[in-house]
């Protein structure tokens, strides 16, 4: 038989609890079933003063009252500790759907560009690119490229001195020697870009930084028509295929027969105009068959060994290709000036 008095507790507590609409409520509710002066508690007092027979029925009476109470509390508790959460997320949610604010992308410089046409060209011509100091030695930057000390030509090239020795390379062209002693005698197909420094009194077509691609060949049986047909292809991959190409010979102490390389000017066509001084022709680089001497200093042997050799102004071809006014823009980091060459 159930005691009426459990009954009627368990049906108001678990309306009560029905009810409850926060966690504060649900609070309330249990201190009122649990607490030490709770009805329930009083109730559960008067066990001692029951007939012995009604006192297990009564107790198992009042553990499941307690049990039930106690679980649909919990059960709840917890539904209201879901929604509480809920809200607070939903009250504190971020709202990631407005537009945010484009990254302001640079842009790359033209001088890099370049670089990188120039370099795939070579590449597909089998040339492998090599690197070489910006800080060198005066031995690789004149002496084995047949500048001894007392040639006219250091005049040209004055540079910054680090100290008797050392200097910032005035060309690229020091990076023959670093990769003819690399290679050891053996054929060489290579190219470097890289800075190269000069003394000088910085203006519209003056830099007392730049930079140049090196090229240089060397295997049995080179000869200038090898020269040619490499740099005529390149001009043509680079300027368009209607480039022409003139060899005009010229001196460098590390070459020999040294020449200059002038392309067709695209302003005219090869008729003239002011942009190539009405020669029809500009010049854009410097080569040559790779003197004996210099194969000699280095270490090959120049009767079973040829090569040849030129140096291309990175700057002068970026300026030819893409019109620029003035070399100190590739160093000035203006965006305003980068923005123009970009996805080029
Ligand atoms: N080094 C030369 C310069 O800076 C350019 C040059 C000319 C490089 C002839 C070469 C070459 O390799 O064969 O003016």
């Amino acid at each position: 038989m159930k005691n009426e008095k459990l009954s009627a507790i368990l049906k108001q507590a678990l309306s009560d609890i029905e009810q409850a609409n926060s966690l504060e409520d649900i609070n309330a509710v249990r201190n009122r079933y649990f607490a030490k002066k709770s009805e329930l508690a009083s109730l559960g007092s008067l066990i001692s003063s029951l007939p012995d027979e009604e006192k297990k029925d009564f107790g198992r009476e009042m553990y499941e009252t307690k049990t039930q109470i106690a679980s649909s509390l919990d059960e709840k508790n917890q539904k209201l500790a879901a929604l509480e959460l809920d809200k607070k997320l939903q009250s504190e949610a971020i709202d990631i759907t407005l537009p945010g604010r484009g990254a302001n992308l640079g842009a790359r410089n033209p001088f890099h560009i370049i670089i990188d046409e120039i370099t795939d060209i070579f590449l597909g011509m089998g040339y492998t690119v090599a690197d070489g100091p910006e800080v060198e030695s005066d031995m690789n930057n004149f002496e084995l490229l047949n500048i001894p000390h007392d040639h006219p030509a250091r005049d040209m090239q004055d540079s910054f001195y680090i100290d008797e020795n050392t200097l910032l390379r005035t060309h690229t062209s020091a990076v023959q020697a670093h990769e003819m002693q690399k290679y050891k005698g053996q054929p060489i197909r290579v190219i470097c870009p890289g800075k190269t420094f000069r003394r000088d009194d910085d203006d519209a077509t003056h830099s007392h930084q730049f930079a140049q691609i090196e090229g240089l060949a060397i295997d049995k049986n080179l000869n200038i028509g090898n020269l040619k047909s490499t740099l005529e292809l390149f001009v043509k991959k680079m300027f368009g295929e209607k480039r022409e190409i003139r060899l005009r010979s010229s001196y460098f102490p590390f070459t020999e027969p040294s020449v200059e390389i002038d392309i067709t000017c695209a302003n005219c066509g090869g008729k003239g105009c002011p942009m190539c001084k009405d020669t029809g022709y500009i010049e854009i680089l410097g080569g040559g068959m790779v003197n004996p001497r210099v194969l000699e200093l280095n270490g090959y042997n120049p009767r079973e060994y040829s090569g040849f050799a030129f140096g291309v102004g990175i700057e002068r071809v970026a300026i030819l290709r893409y019109g620029i006014d003035d070399i100190r823009k590739f160093y000035q980091n203006d965006v305003r000036f980068l923005h123009q060459f970009k996805k080029r």
